[in-house]
């Protein structure tokens, strides 16, 4: 647990489910206060509610879609309407959709990179103009994947939008530092999520993901919010611009294990 937490205001996107959930339930155990983004979960949003309220935090869910500008107004003023202010942002709701790039169509590249990219910058952007306005030292976190750089063929605007959020980050990172604003991303590899839960139910597909990873099995969304309670914390506060990858090691080209090539 991190001490300087306690008391923090967190707005968490996508917080109904896998990896947004597990980070409002560690929010939770360090008792924050988290606004709880939800698209369409709204089931599951009350449940991570309830989970970072058992764990003595405090929590408030709300409807939003981040890839608006109101949506994102709205996360905002709820934190600050609830809890009184806000402190820590995490640009955590995304999607994936799979088609060879040739039938991709325009549509579902929209959706995705909505969602995923613009998504992040309408979050980043939101909490950046209260930061700034409050001179505040706010904390920014974007969850992006280790297909930012590992490339992804069939998911091309997946790796095409995370590519996207990991300049993003650098880049507001830069411009951010002289104000003590924090901007990092977190790059998760195959995780225990819903968004894998048609794949893993596969035991093939399961095993061929497995096999990519030098830890030798899947990551669960608890790993992922530890790196989020780490970044969020002062514990980490020389640290911005990175990609926190927390992936077994899938990013370690693991082709080459056994002193291949
Ligand atoms: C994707 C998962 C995938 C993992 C490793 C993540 O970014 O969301 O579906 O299993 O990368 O390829």
């Amino acid at each position: 647990m991190y001490t300087d937490l306690n008391g923090k205001v967190a707005v968490i996107t996508g917080g109904s489910k896998g990896i947004g959930k597990a980070i409002a339930k560690r929010f939770g155990q360090e008792k924050m206060a988290v606004v709880v983004n939800y698209n369409s979960d709204s089931k599951g949003a009350q449940e991570a509610a309830e989970q970072v309220i058992a764990n003595g935090g405090q929590a408030v869910t709300v409807q939003a879609d981040v890839a608006t500008e109101a949506g994102n107004q709205l996360l905002l003023q709820t934190a600050l309407d609830h809890f009184g202010t806000l402190d820590i942002w995490v640009n955590n709701a995304g999607m994936e959709i799979q088609a060879p790039t040739h039938e991709l169509t325009l549509e579902a590249w929209n959706k995705v990179v909505t969602i995923d990219q613009t998504g992040v910058f309408l979050g980043a952007k939101t909490a950046l103009a209260y930061f700034k306005a409050q001179h505040k030292k706010g904390n920014i976190i974007n969850m992006s994947s280790v297909h930012e750089q590992i490339p992804w063929p069939t998911f091309a605007s997946y790796a095409a939008a995370k590519g996207g959020v990991k300049l993003l980050t650098q880049t507001i990172a830069m411009e951010y530092a002289k104000d003590g604003i924090r901007v990092n991303a977190i790059g998760p590899g195959a995780i225990n999520t819903p968004i894998n839960a048609e794949k893993f139910a596969d035991q093939a597909q399961y095993d061929q993901t497995v096999s990519m990873v030098p830890m030798n099995r899947i990551g669960t969304p608890e790993e992922v919010a530890a790196g989020a309670a780490w970044l969020a914390s002062e514990e980490s506060s020389y640290v911005t611009g990175i990609t926190l990858f927390i992936d077994g090691g899938m990013t370690l080209y693991p082709a080459f294990k056994d002193g291949q090539g």
